[in-house]
């Protein structure tokens, strides 16, 4: 989570707390408003307690509450990291000449694995340790939803420069600057229409559907579409990352294998240990 570079399909966030408080505002979510949310701060003695201790005395303005809000909310999921995947176990023993232990990875997602770096290249977009060049490409995926179009990024971009709590914006704690260089230098250009963000591939195994719509059920489906893809379906100007595969029913078995292996095999979360700071 705290490794993104934008949030949101669309990226229409460049923090994990500016994202973080747009599902509390989204008319299609919570539905809710900054003034709501900061009376709820305000008025609760055990919120204001913990607000106190980490931000100082709640601010007179609601925006100023609700920026807080954002990013204990961001602090808190940035706690949660994916587990080791059997994945990791085979690249770790790769690197250290281990084969036995690389032996225990499974033959099918051995070979899934050579689809995803060769002839799949799937790895031109999905790389690094989250599986992701944490950019926007489109491939091929409707953008039509009911009633209109989803812009993708087009639409992203737009909303991030518009947004008080950009990392432009006065709530930045960063005084450097330095985390800002990514925000200004976005353009917006006619390409960025129907590109999404290329998500983590991490746990994959679990987070069904898939494509930023849910549009598709399984892995097998996923595979399924980037085999028969369409050129012609590629909305963007100059995306030539992908073509259609055509994988026999073998090799789709086998990248499924892969993308298996890297979600990890217990998903239980650490239990929380009770915070002592505001005890009564
Ligand atoms: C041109 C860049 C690019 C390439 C190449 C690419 N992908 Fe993707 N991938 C994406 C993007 C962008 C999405 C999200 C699309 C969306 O949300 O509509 C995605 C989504 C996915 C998802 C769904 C993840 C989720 O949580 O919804 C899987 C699985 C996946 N890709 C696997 C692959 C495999 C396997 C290959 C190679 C056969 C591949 N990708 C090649 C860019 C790429």
């Amino acid at each position: 989570m705290r490794n993104n570079r934008w949030f949101g399909w669309d990226g229409a966030g460049d923090s994990l707390w500016a994202q973080s408080v747009r599902p509390i505002l989204d008319a299609r979510e919570m539905g809710g408003s900054q003034a709501e949310a900061a009376a709820l701060i305000r008025r609760d003695p055990e919120l204001s307690c913990r607000f106190q201790k980490t931000f100082g005395a709640p601010p007179a303005d609601d925006e100023g509450v609700f920026a807080g809000i954002g990013k204990a909310l961001a602090a808190f999921q940035e706690t949660i990291v994916s587990r080791r995947t059997s994945f990791d176990d085979f690249r770790d023993a790769l690197e250290k000449g281990d084969r036995p232990a690389a032996a225990r990875y499974p033959l099918a997602a051995q070979r899934g694995l050579r689809l995803f770096v060769g002839k799949g290249n799937c790895s031109a977009c999905h790389f690094g340790p989250a599986f992701t060049n944490g950019e926007f490409h489109d491939t091929g995926v409707p953008f039509f939803i009911p009633g209109g179009v989803d812009p993708g990024r087009h639409g992203g971009l737009k909303k991030l420069q518009a947004n008080v709590f950009n990392l432009i914006g006065a709530r930045n704690d960063d005084r450097s600057g330095a985390s800002t260089v990514k925000t200004r230098q976005v353009a917006i250009e006619h390409r960025n229409f129907g590109e999404f963000k290329v998500p983590s591939l991490r746990s994959v195994a679990q987070t069904a559907p898939y494509m930023h719509n849910g549009s598709l059920a399984t892995l097998a489906d996923v595979v399924r579409h980037y085999s028969e893809l369409n050129p012609d379906r590629l909305h963007s100007d100059g995306e030539s990352l992908l073509k259609p595969l055509r994988l026999s029913a073998e090799e789709s078995a086998d990248l499924v294998a892969f993308l298996e292996s890297l979600t990890e095999r217990t998903s239980a979360l650490q239990p929380r240990r009770p915070s002592a700071a505001c005890r009564r």
